[in-house]
């Protein structure tokens, strides 16, 4: 399989289309059963959980809504820990049982943060799904409750996620090469 240049890095193909497309299926099941007449609302983060939105919903046959919101918090390969605000976020989500859908969880700084501004909104429940989850790197305590695939601390584009804006568009999991020659 070739490998991908996006700017200055090289990446390989590590987990296929197929693969993460059946641990979706896993996670739509899961979700089903558990929010079977809840019509739970949806809020996928950008930029990157759109691709896994997208899979997730296509699967899903229970009443339910879908919206997105929008920060900041991510530069380059490493987490920069620091989230702004759900920018221009104007849901009512009071009363509602809301799935916050994430490409992936790293240290968790992102999606804990995410979480105590949602929660300001007084929502019946809140729960996560994460594309991808990153078990060795992620310092809270809050369950991610549906997890596609974990993976260990390797830094990874395609199915919605970047690297500097590049590599969204790419089927299935990439990861970085550390050293390419
Ligand atoms: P956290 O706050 O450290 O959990 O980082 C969460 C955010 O960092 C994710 O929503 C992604 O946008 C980004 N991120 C973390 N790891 C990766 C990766 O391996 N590839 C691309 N983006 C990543
Ligand atoms: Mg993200």
């Amino acid at each position: 399989m070739p490998t991908v240049r996006l700017h200055d890095l090289e990446f390989e193909p590590y987990i296929s289309e197929a693969e993460v497309l059946a641990a979706v299926d896993r996670v739509a099941a899961e979700i089903e059963a558990h929010y079977a007449d809840k019509r739970p609302l949806f809020i996928g983060v950008l930029n990157g959980a759109f691709a896994f939105a997208a899979e997730l919903m296509k699967r899903l046959t229970i009443d339910c809504e879908i919206t997105f919101v929008k920060v900041a918090s991510y530069h380059g390969t490493s987490s920069t820990g620091t989230v702004t605000d759900l920018i221009g976020f104007n849901e009512r989500i009071e009363g509602r049982h809301v799935v916050v859908l994430e490409d992936i969880v790293d240290t968790g700084n992102t999606i804990v943060h995410i979480l105590e501004l949602l929660k300001e909104r007084h929502p019946a429940s809140v729960r996560v799904a994460s594309l991808l989850f990153k078990p060795e790197a992620y310092k809270k305590d809050v369950t991610i409750d549906h997890v596609a695939l974990s993976i260990p601390n390797y830094f990874v584009v395609g199915m919605g996620l970047d690297h500097d804006g590049l590599g969204r568009n790419l089927r299935g999991i990439h990861r970085l090469i550390q050293n390419p020659q």
